[in-house]
């Protein structure tokens, strides 16, 4: 009988560990309607490389909430507020179609009030962010577009493989124990294939990725 049960329930435990399902921690945007590339305006888009699971403590999962856990990585909000470059869009597929980027974030070099300046002038890491958060897929997951930028010069061009390296700059600083503002963050990283397809097809600036999109799980201790 308890055989019985274990094995009927295996199925269920199975789909907990699948990416393509995940159970709660995102929803797959190309499931219904959206994409994994952002929509930069040109037909083309920037990957959403990152993901923060929607099973991270709440506390972590708006805007508020991201910011703070930004700057304990080593990002800060914009220059003094001087934005360079439009706002990109995406269609997570939960329902809200195509949502303007929520925020977008630079490297702050070690100082959250000034040091996005510095990566304004000579370049860095960079993020826009999305939350998951319609009526259809409401997971609370935040998806984020990161990029390793040129310099102001080259009006903030990507580096070459700069998806991936500033996706994988960003998960390095934000792995194991971090803190800012008097919370403190301990974070866990899967990569995930099958959601981005590797290549160049569609990404903007024609700069090809390896696919893999790193799903964070962030809990505040
Ligand atoms: C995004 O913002 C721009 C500029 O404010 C606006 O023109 C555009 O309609 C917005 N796009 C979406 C999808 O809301
Ligand atoms: C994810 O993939 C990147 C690029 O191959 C690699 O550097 C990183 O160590 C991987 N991270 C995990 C958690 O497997």
């Amino acid at each position: 009988m308890l055989l019985v049960t274990l094995l009927a329930a295996l199925p269920y435990v199975y789909s907990l560990v699948t990416p393509r399902q995940a159970a709660g921690a995102f929803f797959n945007p190309t499931e219904n309607g959206g994409s994994m590339l952002d929509d930069a305006g040109n037909g083309l888009g920037e990957p959403l490389n990152v993901i923060i699971s929607g099973l991270s403590s709440s506390g972590v999962l708006s805007e508020d909430g991201f910011i703070n856990y930004a700057q304990a990585i080593g990002f800060s909000t914009e220059c003094l507020g001087i934005h360079l470059g439009g706002p990109q869009s995406a269609n997570l597929g939960d329902g809200n179609g195509f949502v303007n980027q929520t925020t977008e974030l630079r490297q702050d070099f070690g100082d959250p009030a000034l040091g996005t300046c510095l990566e304004s002038l000579i370049g860095g890491n960079h993020l826009r962010l999305y939350i998951q958060n319609g009526p259809e897929h409401n997971t609370g997951a935040l998806f984020l577009a990161v990029s390793q930028e040129e310099d102001a010069a080259d009006s903030h061009d990507i580096v070459p493989d700069g998806y991936d390296i500033g996706r994988d700059a960003l998960v390095a600083a934000a792995l194991g124990t971090t803190s800012f503002g008097g919370t403190t963050y301990s974070t866990t990283a899967q990569n995930l294939t099958g959601l981005l397809a590797p290549g160049s097809a569609g990404v903007n600036h024609d700069i090809a990725t390896d696919g893999i999109t790193t799903l964070l799980t962030v809990t505040i201790v």
